[in-house]
């Protein structure tokens, strides 16, 4: 499909359709100018071989010192995309300061540590499990929300965990995140959910000052105490903002999507069943058909940079269009739409990212994901959508890649 429109495309701050626009915007080329939200001119890295160049290119930089537009003051206030572009943390960050505040996460969150985490999401998984059930049976026919139920409470108590909030606050850790990561919050909203979110954080930070534990927020505490070069205050709340939501709005949508995709693909549920393919393919498959992370903000060169045969010029902000790269045809093929747990694919797909920035909570986000859609499936194998797919509401944004809600039947 080719379009032919010269203007600018506006991204749709609903989210709706994605899949549809995107497959416009590759067909505009691999580099396509974009408006946000406030009017703000950005450009779009669309197809998967551009976006690997781009995201490992060393005249990228994300500290938003680059971008040129809100030094120049050309921002409007409370921009709903302000928190991407500012927030203090590794996903801001570029150089040395990129490796030191990546450096105190890692340490952390190590392989081992992940794998320990293995009987603690099983766990969690089977205590949900058991509540979706009792939930379906208050529900209309036996329907339940299985995003609300299961998608979203496992990665939040997981990442809670992993960062020492305590219960009481994480409802409004999720609710802050999810407005956080929406493109259609009003400015005067987006400034109220910035402090709200900076106040919960400081008292997450101030409990584990006050008694801390095996946790990261008290283990980058201890860092700070050691040596106060290693992390600003603001970077500490920085690191916890971005930890809490990439650490499950992503894994989120990850599980719902997936979920939906085998609703809309029985064929596919039925070569995990008989052993042909495991949950990982189906997890892969899903992050690559269905990226949870669509039009990440924000890069900028930090010179006029080509990329794909265009000119990108200096301080430009850049989004790396994950949910699109992964369905270009040039690298994935003529049936790149098509959902195909048993693809092996020539090309590795970027969802988790590529380069210094490359996800660092892939190997607990895959836990989780294969964790969840094993033991869903082995408590509920006959597991229906109760809506026609194509009646799904889309979660309102472009950032992230999911449905809003997924009213399920599960058929015990
Ligand atoms: C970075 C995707 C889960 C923490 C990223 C990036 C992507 C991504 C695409 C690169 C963004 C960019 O710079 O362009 C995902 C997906 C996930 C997931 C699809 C789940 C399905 C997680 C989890 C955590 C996490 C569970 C935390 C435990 C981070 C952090 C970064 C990051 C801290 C920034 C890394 C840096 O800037 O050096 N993620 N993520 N993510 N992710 Fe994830």
């Amino acid at each position: 499909m080719q379009d032919r429109s010269d203007a600018p495309h506006r991204l749709d701050a609903t989210g709706a359709d994605q899949h549809a626009a995107n497959e416009r915007l590759r067909a505009r080329g691999p580099v396509v100018p974009v408006v946000l939200p406030g009017d703000v001119a950005a450009v779009a890295v669309t197809r998967h071989e551009e976006l690997k160049e781009f995201l490992a290119h060393p005249e990228v930089a994300k500290n938003a010192r680059h971008f040129t537009a809100l030094r120049e003051g050309a921002v409007p206030p409370g921009w709903p995309l302000a928190t991407f572009a500012t927030v203090e943390g590794m996903t801001t960050a570029d150089g040395d300061d990129h490796r030191r505040l990546r450096g105190l996460v890692t340490q952390v969150l190590t392989p081992r540590r992940v794998e320990e985490l293995r009987p603690r999401v099983e766990e969690l998984t089977d205590r949900l499990l058991d509540a979706l059930g009792r939930a379906a049976s208050y529900g209309a026919a036996g329907v339940v929300d299985l995003r609300e139920h299961f998608a979203l409470p496992l990665p939040m108590a997981v990442i809670s965990e992993l960062l020492g909030v305590d219960p009481d606050l994480r409802d409004g850790l999720h609710q802050l995140s999810t407005l956080i990561v929406s493109t259609t919050t009003t400015p005067e909203r987006a400034l109220a959910v910035n402090r709200d979110m900076a106040d919960i954080l400081d008292l997450v930070v101030a409990r584990r000052r006050a008694a801390p534990g095996d946790d990261l927020t008290s283990a980058l505490l201890a860092a700070r105490a050691e040596d106060s070069d290693r992390l600003t205050d603001r970077e500490l709340t920085g690191t916890l903002l971005l930890m809490v939501v990439a650490g499950h709005e992503t894994t989120l949508n990850l599980i719902t999507n997936a979920v939906r995709a085998l609703c809309a693909h029985p064929e596919q549920l039925e070569l995990v069943r008989t052993g042909k393919a495991d949950w990982a393919d189906v997890v892969e498959e899903t992050l690559r058909y269905d990226s949870p992370v669509s039009f990440f903000p924000f890069r900028y060169p930090t010179r006029d940079l080509t990329i794909g045969g265009t000119v990108v010029p200096r301080g430009t902000p850049v989004l790396a269009s994950y949910t699109a790269a992964g369905r270009d045809e040039r690298a994935y093929g003529p049936d790149a739409a098509r959902f195909d747990i048993t693809r092996r694919p020539a090309a590795r797909h970027l969802s988790f990212g590529h380069g210094p920035h490359y996800c660092l909570g892939a190997p607990l986000a895959r836990l989780e994901a294969t964790t969840a859609l094993r033991a869903l499936y082995t408590r509920y194998p006959d597991l229906e959508l109760a809506v026609p797919d194509h009646d799904l509401p889309p979660h309102p944004s472009f950032v992230g890649n999911s449905a809003e809600v997924l009213p399920v039947r599960l058929r015990p």
